[in-house]
């Protein structure tokens, strides 16, 4: 599996010791970016994205947490983004219209949904999205517990988008560690995000390779 740690995990005082350890031992990093109105916290915006984006060795995903994602994506692509998610629960009857943006921009595109959505809404996207973003918890705030229903969601997209034939990465993010990587895996992910489990870690290094080689 690929693994994304999430910035928002990470010491904000010592952000380029973080972004070098990221640099060494991640896939992608994840970044959320929350707005207080999707969501009922705000993270960080284009400030940290763009101070980041240098320096990044790693694809930057992009986990967007507002409304009106659309307006964000040409941003997005000239900061150099390379993988783009935004939730359908924001996006609605644009949600294929999004996709169609972010892919003609040049990044990947994911659509995400909480755990609260029925994993069939993501069905119409099926061979349109790059990639989909099936969160663990609800969207917001690092740090939550897992929520094991989420499994059952992942082995069920991952059964429709291979009974179609098509392609598509299942992304997980949310309260994902060493304990439930490997369940995850066997259901069908290709990607965990993975905030408090590695950066609280004593060894985050060790903590990603744990969670790829789950
Ligand atoms: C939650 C974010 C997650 C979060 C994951 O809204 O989308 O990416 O940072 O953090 P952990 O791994 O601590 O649940
Ligand atoms: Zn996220």
């Amino acid at each position: 599996m690929l693994v994304a740690p999430s910035l928002l995990a990470a010491d904000f005082l010592n952000l380029s010791k973080d972004v070098r350890m990221l640099n060494e031992g991640a896939d992608w990093i994840h970044l959320d970016v929350m707005d207080g109105t999707f969501v009922p916290n705000i993270s960080f915006g284009f400030s940290v994205l763009e101070a980041l984006a240098p320096v990044a060795a790693r694809p930057m995903d992009v986990h967007l947490m507002v409304v009106h994602p659309e307006r964000w994506f040409k941003r997005l692509s000239e900061l150099g983004a390379s993988y783009v998610s935004f939730h359908l629960e924001a996006a609605g009857r644009r949600t294929a219209a999004n996709i169609r943006e972010i892919q003609e921009l040049g990044m990947k595109a994911g659509v995400v949904i909480n755990p609260d959505v029925p994993v069939q809404r993501l069905y119409p996207y099926i061979g349109k999205a790059d990639f989909f973003l099936i969160m663990s918890v609800f969207a917001g705030f690092g740090g939550q517990k897992f929520i094991y229903e989420s499994l059952d969601r992942v082995a069920r997209l991952r059964a429709e988008v291979t009974r179609r034939g098509c392609q598509a990465m299942i992304e997980v993010d949310g309260g994902v560690s060493a304990s439930n990587a490997g369940p995850l895996r066997e259901a069908g992910a290709d990607v965990v995000v993975a905030g408090s489990s590695v950066f609280k870690s004593q060894d985050p290094l060790g903590a990603m390779r744990a969670l790829r080689e789950a």
